[in-house]
């Protein structure tokens, strides 16, 4: 991280630490607790970064970068309730916490709370652009639950459900950023394209590291998404090796509701090829949102988003 960004970074942190604050306690508390938790702040990073790219000053759109990894806290609370997770940053999820009830209560408020500040404080297109981001996400992730146990699932609507759930966060980050930090409609759409194209590729290794990285770095559950028989792109792949055999594994986990089959699906996974193909998979999407910067003028910002994007590829 360059020095800029490290005090941009800085400056959203004292805005949640300080500033943030809703007229409800209980809510307050639990969203605090999930910021002071950690995470990446990937999506203010990149709202940053897209006013900074786009002649705009970053420090003046601290609060529209805090809105957008507020949305991604209240899609994450929703999240663990939907997929049953117990463990969140490194801390209990906030329906082990505070119970379903209030989790899914937390979620509304947060983006009622978050759409009451950006309708009265942006300018057009900005609430049209995260009221829809919101629909997508929602889509997403309704779709994906349609899709469990789907072995015929394609990587094209993968891919699909990739966009909606995760995707276009980064790309309403990145695009807000370029509208308010005044730049062209070329720019805009590239940096819009740039948070697609880098969400999808996020998605994908979040799928990889759901399979191969352990719960402590993750901060976590690991083997979560095969608990809740999501099909993702590393199984996809596999599958598509062609196996009998491995399907009909498959097949017979994916049918029943214990859990002892993960180790040998995952390393299943890995012997069909699956692991390999994700990695492919991710590249090309990483390729993709860089060419998209390609409108961008060049400078520190646009090549720490390519940076970002780069960073995806290491393991
Ligand atoms: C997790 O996002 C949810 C997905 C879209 C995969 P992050 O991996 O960015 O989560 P934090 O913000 O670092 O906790
Ligand atoms: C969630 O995808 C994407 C969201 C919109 C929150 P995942 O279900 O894979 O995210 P994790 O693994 O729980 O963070
Ligand atoms: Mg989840
Ligand atoms: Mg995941």
């Amino acid at each position: 991280m360059s020095d800029a960004v490290t005090d941009l970074h800085a400056s959203v942190e004292s805005f949640f630490a300080s500033t943030f604050s809703t007229d409800n306690a209980v809510i307050t508390e639990a969203v605090k607790r999930m910021l002071a938790a950690g995470g990446k702040r990937l999506r203010p990073r990149v709202t940053l970064l897209a006013v900074d790219a786009s002649g705009g000053n970053a420090l003046g759109h601290l609060h529209l970068a805090a809105y957008m990894e507020l949305i991604h806290v209240a899609t994450l609370i929703h999240d663990d309730v939907v997929d049953n997770a117990s463990t969140r940053r490194g801390v209990n999820a906030t329906a082990v916490d505070y119970g379903n009830r209030v989790s899914v209560l937390t979620g509304d408020y947060l983006f009622a709370w978050i759409f009451k500040n950006v309708t009265a404080n942006y300018p057009h297109p900005v609430p049209h652009v995260l009221s829809a981001t919101l629909a997508d996400i929602c889509d997403g992730e309704v779709l994906q639950l349609q899709a469990r146990g789907d072995l015929d699932l394609t990587l094209g609507a993968y891919v699909e459900i990739a966009r909606r759930k995760t995707a276009s966060l980064f790309a309403a980050s990145a695009e807000c950023g370029a509208i308010m930090g005044g730049t062209g409609p070329r720019e805009i759409e590239g940096l819009r394209a740039f948070g697609d194209a880098f969400g999808v590729a996020f998605q994908m290794k979040d799928d990889l590291f759901d399979i191969v990285a352990d719960e402590r770095s993750l901060g976590k559950p690991v083997g979560n998404d095969l608990t809740e028989r999501k099909v993702t792109i590393p199984l996809i792949e596999a599958l598509a090796s062609g196996s009998g055999t491995f399907r009909d594994e498959v097949r017979r986990f994916y049918g029943g509701t214990t859990n002892e089959g993960i180790p040998a699906i995952v390393t299943g996974i890995e012997r069909q090829g699956g692991l390999a193909a994700t990695r492919a998979h991710i590249a090309r999407f990483v390729e993709r949102a860089r060419m998209a910067l390609e409108p961008i003028p060049p400078g520190p910002a646009k090549e720490e988003l390519a940076k970002l994007a780069g960073a995806l590829l290491d393991e």
